[in-house]
């Protein structure tokens, strides 16, 4: 049965059923980096730097040197002879982790509010400088993955939201941003990685459970392409140089081992022309991962400071011995260096200048072995900082939700007395930075917690800002309580206030860290540190008053939200550093909201499904998280089941009103789609390296640092270099069939140019609509188009384009917005393509996905 099913699944297409996606497809050769689509003169550029390397020195490129052995969470090896450092490899999405003299900018899903594109961009491009003057070359982030499959998944936050177009277009502008200001973007983590329970067999085991392999996740075909891989494609088609792998499996194959995802999808349908890297301690294989898509090995040991690789010397050995061609040697190292001139990091860059391990100013060289191995200057404390705030201020604001509002808001700031109430209003007794990686819940919420967070230089807290601002605009009282138990004293302030403010969050993280039990994922959809409570303490007794709430995805807010003294809520989601002045400027109207939710707020956590699996469910195997949902997550998930939500996604009020008029759509003049034909050149290696085993032997002239990962061998015996008792199996029994072949390969229908066919790019729609600020102030409107695809397997509706108007009152402006071809396409598991169905399909325009103010039919 399970030979047959995988059979079928090789010949045919990718399981369209849900029982047949327990297997991952074989694909092989690993498709070879052609320098097409922007990347012709980056990829000349790598095969003349790669053509002068020698054997060693491109293996030395594709491996880290090991956990903690140098400045940067990780660091390819360097190429001395030419001068070359190693690549430098940092955190995160939001900033420049395990650093100082930083800055701290708000959250993916703040980004995502904002459905703002320039302002992604800009803030990509703020965050790559500031990693460029660093010395960074590579910045671990964006992410697209965790999309949101589930409310509670940990790292939600560090990616935009759980709709893929909304996604994808703030993934390829923040990619853009980071690029064009000089740092290769990694963006992570590739694929279906949506939960932290259970991604990495020794952290799971360590919470208590008892695995033996990552989760599997499960994911069809169809479900892969219209959602989960959507984003990666607008990254790939926006120029990404790298993207990393995934901890846990996808179809019960590795994410870093897995021929399917990185070689069928990634670089052949997509035609992704930059480097595959692990996620830390991801790589499980050495010559399989290289014959699966594999380029980039991080840190570079097998587990975290081991002092073993599965590649370093162990690859040199397997292109010696033949059984890795040279030429997917020299493609890893061309990708990598094609992605390192394609974003023109030659020129600009700068010795690595901070060191992750250590804030002072002389440390270790290699942490992770100790002073005695060099002892030196490690940090220069270079302030790449000063200039963002004004920045991160504004996107802090923007993506600020009005979820309701009784005409309470804006307040004017002379209020005669103003009460602050919450924990959420102020600081961490133990300091901004004071828990490791931001885990810990104390005072204000502006990140969450994990790798994907970087040190606040300060954090702004509610509280600091809104007294500033009443002092400044008035004379009024101003007062704070922000012990969330003290339940008397908060009804004394509350009950005497003229507006109270009460602030509540929730937290989530990366799983490597647990916060009050939550391993990473939230437990529950609950406000955090008894954030309920408090708000019905001052409710009860204030009848103004406004909730703010910190948070890192929805919270269940029935039990309140319709309150009659609860004249306000704000969702402002993780700022970033300026968090306080931000929520003040929104409170005093100083910045009128814009910002819609980019997800949907449930009355209960059984409307979203897509549960996250928090228990075993397969023995001490792979636990098996099946994605049976499908496409429906989110508001998808709501619209199927007809389920009203108490916000719905791309909700947000404005402190003025607009009103929409006369939707016009125009039929393009477009070609009609080609699947794309024909083959790839041959593979080919820009070098021939010698293949003299005793050139690889340890250079008697380098001082070896223990647990360091190097690219040479220690004896000219295979067996003894390699230390694997399995040396010399016949390769027949673990190459897999045509992982060697370098011949021309057949080009995929949907694929052909980065990102994919480009006639899946193709602008075939154009939709218009009058909008009018019909308010008494200006304001932005986000204006969104909705497409049902009209097929029975179809949402009711998907996002497929928006935009921010800005309008004077009274003021009166045309949105427009195009649909491309891939926009009214399904995918088609059997012809492997996208296909436009025959079914008739109807676009809306509205504020949000359930105030579909226009409609029409698609001519
Ligand atoms: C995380 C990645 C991160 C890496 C390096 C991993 O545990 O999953 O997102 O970039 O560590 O810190």
């Amino acid at each position: 049965m399970k030979a047959l099913l995988w059979a079928s699944l090789v010949t045919s297409t990718f399981g369209a059923t849900h029982n047949d996606e327990q297997y991952s497809p074989p694909f092989y050769p690993s498709p070879w980096a052609k320098g097409e689509g922007g990347w012709a003169d980056a990829h000349q550029k790598a095969l003349d730097f790669v053509s002068q390397l020698t054997l060693a020195e491109k293996v030395n490129l594709t491996t880290g040197n090991g956990w903690m052995q140098h400045h940067c969470v990780g660091e390819t090896g360097s190429v001395p002879r030419l001068g070359f450092d190693g690549i430098c490899f940092q955190d995160g999405p939001l900033g420049i982790r395990f650093a100082h003299y930083v800055s701290s900018f708000p959250a993916g899903i703040n980004v995502a509010a904002t459905w703002d594109r320039k302002l992604a961009y800009t803030r990509g491009q703020a965050m790559g400088k500031e990693f460029s003057d660093k010395g960074a070359d590579v910045q671990l982030g964006p992410v697209s993955g965790p999309i949101g499959r589930s409310p509670e998944g940990g790292r939600n936050w560090e990616g935009f939201s759980p709709d893929p177009v909304l996604t994808g277009v703030f993934t390829a502008e923040t990619v853009r941003g980071m690029q064009d200001a000089g740092v290769i973007t990694s963006l992570k983590h590739f694929i279906g990685n949506e939960q932290e329970h259970f991604r990495i067999v020794r952290e799971a085991n360590g919470y208590g459970f008892n695995i033996s392999e990552s989760a599997s996740t499960q994911i069809d075909d169809k479900t892969m392409h219209e959602l989960y891989l959507w984003p990666f494609a607008d990254a790939v088609r926006a120029g990404v140089g790298s993207i990393m792998c995934s901890y846990q499996q996808i179809n019960n194959s590795y994410g870093c081992a897995n021929s399917y995802t990185m070689n069928s999808l990634l670089k052949n349908e997509l035609d992704f022309q930059g480097f595959v890297v692990t996620d830390w301690g991801a790589h499980g294989t050495g010559v399989a991962s290289a014959f699966a898509g594999l380029d980039v090995s991080m840190p570079g040991d097998t587990d975290l400071g081991s002092g073993f690789s599965y590649w370093g010397g162990n690859l040199t050995i397997a292109v010696l011995n033949g059984t890795v061609p040279e030429w997917r040697l020299d493609d890893m190292a061309v990708r990598l260096m094609s992605a390192y001139y394609k974003v023109g990091r030659d020129k600009l860059r700068v010795p690595v200048n901070f060191n992750s391990w250590t804030k002072h100013t002389y440390g270790a060289e290699h942490a992770m072995v100790g002073p005695q191995h060099g002892y030196d200057i490690v940090n220069q404390h270079v302030d790449v900082h000063r200039g963002q705030s004004a920045l991160i201020r504004k996107i802090g604001a923007e993506s600020t939700v009005l979820l309701k509002n009784n005409g309470v808001l804006p307040l004017s700031g002379t209020e005669k007395l103003t009460a602050i109430i919450g924990e959420d209003a102020g600081p961490n007794a133990w300091g901004a930075n004071g828990c490791e990686d931001r885990s810990c819940d104390n005072g204000t919420l502006a990140t969450g917690w994990g790798s994907g967070t970087a040190d606040y230089p300060y954090l702004i807290t509610p509280a600091d800002a809104i007294q500033r601002t009443i002092l400044d605009k008035g004379d009024g009282l101003v007062d704070l309580v922000t012990h969330n138990w003290a339940y008397d004293k908060i009804q004394q302030l509350a009950s005497q206030a003229s507006v109270a403010l009460v602030f509540v969050n929730a937290d989530a993280g990366e799983g490597f860290l647990a916060v009050d039990g939550n391993i990473g994922d939230r437990n529950n959809l609950t406000l955090w540190k008894n954030g309920e409570e408090v708000i019905r303490q001052t409710a009860s007794v204030c009848n103004n008053t406004v909730v703010v709430m910190h948070t890192v995805g929805p919270v269940l807010i029935n039990s309140w939200y319709d309150h009659e003294n609860i004249k306000a809520i704000l969702w402002a989601g993780l700022p970033g550093q300026e968090s306080g002045n931000a929520i003040a400027d929104i409170l005093y109207g100083q910045v009128n909201p814009g910002a819609k939710s980019p997800f949907t707020w449930g009355k209960d956590r059984e409307s979203y499904g897509a549960p996250l699996l928090y228990k075993q469910n397969n023995g001490n195997e792979a636990p098996q998280i099946d994605f049976t949902e499908g496409v429906f997550i989110d508001y998808r998930a709501f619209d199927k089941t007809n389920t009203t939500p108490i916000y719905e996604f791309g909700h947000g009020l404005s402190y003025t009103t607009f009103s929409y008029s006369d939707l016009q759509i125009q039929k393009l003049d477009a070609a009609p789609y080609k699947p794309t034909t024909g083959y790839t050149s041959p593979a080919s290696s820009p070098s021939n390296s010698s293949k003299t085993w005793s050139e690889y032997l340890f250079p008697e002239s380098i001082r070896k640092v223990p647990l360091y990962i190097y690219p040479y061998l220690n004896s000219t015996d295979p067996k003894e270099a390699s230390a694997d008792r399995h040396y010399g199996l016949p390769t027949d029994q673990y190459i897999p069939a045509g992982a060697t072949n370098s011949s021309a390969q057949p080009l995929h229908p949907a694929g052909g140019a980065p990102g994919g066919n480009a006639g899946l790019w193709e602008e075939v729609y154009k939709v218009t609509a009058t909008i009018t600020n019909t308010g008494t102030r200006p304001g932005d409107e986000v204006v969104q188009v909705y497409l049902s695809l009209g097929g029975p397997d179809d949402p009711q509706i998907v996002l497929r384009g928006f935009d921010k108007i800005a309008l004077e009152t009274g003021q009166t402006k045309t949105f427009s917005a195009v649909l491309t071809r891939r926009d009214i396409s399904n995918w088609d598991p059997v012809t492997q393509d996208w296909v436009v169905s025959e079914y008739p399909k109807t676009v809306f325009v509205g504020s949000s996905s359930r105030k579909l103010h226009l409609n029409a039919a698609l001519p």
